[in-house]
């Protein structure tokens, strides 16, 4: 019955996850959307988007109330979210989570640059109040940059008392490499959910290695050009989908190969078919005035902390994926009718498109200005969304709260890794970052990781052509 979710994640984010407030506006669009729909279109489907995991920012609240009660109990938190100065006007997500954490009993927050902040003796103080908190919301890459140019004692002295959130030992493993090890020398370590969900990844230079199966590859550039249907190509310090190079869309390998082993730092992955993390949602075209179902690549963000899986950010777009790359969010919701995913993608799907062009672009026009007035807007603009949900079952909840715990478990096996220099050649990162990262080794203790899936539960497209 397709109960099992399909796919594999595609890279793991350590550093300093973000989306979290994305999703808690994708899901009120998400719902004012449906109501409308259930109302215009009278489909006797149940859906359920008020499921505490459909909204990861209380939880995420709750993390950083835990790591403040670990070093200061009982005493009021002083919550500061620290961004880069040119965005602190601009990002919606921090603005509103701050504005979220002041609302709370007993907690005060603040948005604030890393210069901002200053030492009093041991205290780390905002505008002469003692930070309690500090969610950190660059990597350590821009910490690096910043120190260059600033006086960023204060920070750093944070961070080494261990109030700043990620510690930022916890980085490292996020690393694009690491998905190496865990197809390959530390496979047996690892948890099976962990294994299976990870796709087989190398770090691409001349080389001989093992393959997907465990097969001998004597000459990995070589094997490359011979699987460049089924491959991806990412540079290993590339963020939203920079840099990525998919076989199939690339008619001459030789040249595609050339370029990533000129400019180094390249791994390479197996592809997940793209047929699989794709579904069909209603859109509009007002050009030519019409409703129609468009095929859209969908990504799914799980956030993870110590307490297990809060949540997720579904993404969709096209390859890459990224709301960097003009991707948009979209509502989840759990479907609690008893019929299958495909079937209720498909009756909604009709439905949206029965209701005629004129009802589905007033609708739509409702939303988008919801959207705006909501701050739905990243550094490009305004964010896209879809008339249908992502939908998923509560049988999918439970396999990837299972799948979040053994994720969480492994982290922190491959942090101890690290942390004893083993995994030095899988992290492709400067002395400089290492030298931060050693700053607040990670020990397991409150934190918050993401994996961003290339999944399917049960609503994808067909995978006659398996690659496309
Ligand atoms: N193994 C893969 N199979 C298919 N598509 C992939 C794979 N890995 C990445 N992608 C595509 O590339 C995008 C970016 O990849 P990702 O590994 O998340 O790197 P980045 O750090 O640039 O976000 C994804 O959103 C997805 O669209
Ligand atoms: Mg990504």
């Amino acid at each position: 019955m397709g109960e099992k979710f399909l796919g594999h994640h595609c890279e793991w984010n350590l550093g300093s996850p973000g989306g979290w407030d994305y999703q808690r506006m994708a899901q009120e669009l998400g719902r004012l959307s449906w109501d409308k729909i259930k109302r215009l279109s009278g489909i006797d489907i149940e859906l359920d988007f008020g499921h505490s995991l459909l909204n990861p920012v209380p939880t995420f609240a709750r993390l950083l109330l835990r790591a403040h009660k670990q070093r200061f109990g009982r005493q009021e938190a002083f919550i500061v979210l620290v961004a880069e100065e040119e965005t602190l006007e601009k990002v919606g997500e921090n603005i509103h989570f701050v504005n979220f954490l002041n609302r709370l009993p007993g907690v005060a927050a603040a948005l604030a640059s890393p210069r901002s902040l200053e030492a009093k003796g041991d205290a780390i103080t905002l505008e002469g109040r003692r930070i309690t908190v500090i969610f950190l919301d660059f990597n350590n890459n821009v910490v690096v940059k910043l120190r260059k140019k600033y006086n960023l004692n204060p920070l750093i002295n944070a961070i080494r008392q261990g109030i700043v959130i990620n510690p930022r030992g916890i980085e490292p493993i996020g690393a694009k490499g690491i998905f190496e090890v865990v197809t390959g020398e530390y496979k047996s370590l690892m948890s099976r959910t962990t294994v299976s969900r990870t796709p087989w990844t190398r770090q691409f230079y001349p080389r001989s290695t093992t393959g997907p199966s465990g097969e001998k590859i004597p000459d990995l550039v070589e094997w490359v050009r011979d699987h460049w249907e089924r491959i991806i190509l990412k540079p290993v310090h590339g963020y939203s989908g920079k840099g990525i190079i998919i076989g199939y869309q690339h008619e001459n390998p030789d040249k595609s190969l050339q370029y990533a082993l000129n400019s180094g730092g390249y791994i390479v992955q197996l592809l997940t078919p793209l047929n699989l993390w794709a579904e069909e949602f209603p859109w509009i075209d007002r050009k030519e005035g019409r409703v129609f179902v468009k095929r859209w690549q969908t990504d799914f963000r799980c956030f993870i902390t110590d307490t297990g899986l809060i949540g997720f950010v579904a993404r969709f777009g096209g390859v890459p994926t990224n709301v960097g790359s003009g991707g948009g969010a979209k509502g989840v919701a759990v479907l609690r009718s008893q019929i299958g995913v495909r079937e209720a993608i498909d009756r909604i799907n009709q439905a949206i498109v029965d209701l005629g062009y004129r009802t589905v672009a007033e609708i739509q026009e409702e939303i988008d200005k919801k959207a705006v007035e909501m701050g739905f807007v990243y550094l490009l603009g305004p964010i896209m969304t879809t008339l249908r949900p992502r939908i998923i079952t509560p049988k999918h909840l439970s396999q990837l709260q299972y799948y979040s715990k053994n994720l969480w478990k492994d982290a922190v096996k491959l942090n101890g890794l690290w942390q004893a220099g083993k995994l030095t050649n899988f992290v492709d990162i400067s002395e400089e970052e290492e030298e931060i990262a050693r700053l607040a080794p990670w020990d397991g203790g409150p934190a918050l990781i993401c994996t961003d899936g290339l999944y399917s539960f049960g609503g994808h497209l067909s995978l006659n052509n398996a690659f496309i």
